[in-house]
């Protein structure tokens, strides 16, 4: 495995396999790995001749009281679990490799990032959709592998592919949890032992609204409702949003009578957790 820190470099290695008509699949991370990061490799692996992951921690996209200085690095088990999981590359650029002195452009959307996370987070999603279209005219996959559990990520990434004509299949891997149910996350390092059983909290509500639809519960609110109540019953949890909405536009339904996202974002102590599942009443 390569672990490639030029641009250039990057860019001359997949104009190579290109050329042998080879192909890439491109898992782009900001490191710490977990099963998570590793079950996109596997998917990316199988899919393309060649995996390629990318590690950047991606200053554009935290703001300002966010926590891009803390966040969890480990370099050398990062490449050592990547050259595992049979990648041809890790690209890990240093900072001014991927923004250089002037750089001035960015990529911006105009609605998906109005929605969810962007409420609390406003610069979050142009700095994630400038990087992610630097990578791809970087690494220039034929597809590119990103989790469900950044949901509204994946949308934003999946209209940018339309909106600018990349020819890169996107594919959106299903949410890995621990087994009591817990998304996986590079944050969860940071919960206390009582933390981590609060955290419970959203794949539990998420159940519970699962089963609420199920059972034929229509009125968006009185589910938004249950999930809160259910929430707010755990100790330390603060919640950002609870939102059940339209999973293409993000936009908040009143009623359920087709597929929905439910989507929470909870801080758990100090530690923000995102969790999703989309529900259709029909099944
Ligand atoms: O999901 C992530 O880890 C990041 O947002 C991504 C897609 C690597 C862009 O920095």
């Amino acid at each position: 495995m390569k672990v490639i820190k030029k641009v250039e470099e990057m860019q001359q290695w997949s104009e190579s396999v290109r050329k042998r008509g080879e192909t890439v699949g491109l898992v782009p991370t900001m490191g710490y790995f977990h099963e998570g990061h590793l079950s996109l490799m596997e998917t990316a692996g199988q899919m393309c001749d060649h995996l390629v992951v990318s590690l950047f921690v991606n200053p554009a996209q935290f703001g300002e009281n966010e926590d891009l200085d803390a966040y969890p690095v480990d370099l050398d088990r990062d490449y050592k679990l990547a050259e595992e999981k049979g990648a041809s590359v890790v690209f890990a650029p240093p900072r001014e490799e991927v923004y250089p002195e002037r750089f001035q452009t960015s990529v911006a959307l105009a609605s998906l990032p109005r929605h969810l996370c962007g409420l609390d987070r406003p610069v979050h999603f142009g700095g994630v959709a400038t990087v992610v279209t630097k990578l791809f005219n970087i690494v220039g996959p034929q597809v590119a592998v990103f989790g469900a559990k950044d949901f509204q990520q994946l949308q934003v990434i999946r209209q940018l592919v339309k909106d600018l004509n990349f020819n890169i299949r996107i594919v959106g891997n299903p949410i890995v949890r621990e087994a009591d149910g817990l998304a996986m996350s590079s944050r969860n390092v940071y919960l206390s032992t009582d933390e981590r059983a609060s955290a419970l909290s959203l794949s539990r509500s998420l159940e519970l609204a699962e089963g609420l639809i199920r059972d034929g519960g229509k009125d968006a609110a009185a589910i938004r409702a249950k999930v809160v109540e259910l929430i707010t019953g755990f100790d330390h949890t603060a919640i950002d949003y609870v939102a059940v909405c339209d999973p293409d536009t993000l936009e908040d339904v009143d009623s359920v009578t087709a597929p929905v996202l439910v989507a929470l974002a909870v801080k758990v102590g100090t530690t923000r957790l995102i969790d999703n599942r989309v529900i259709d009443p029909a099944q």
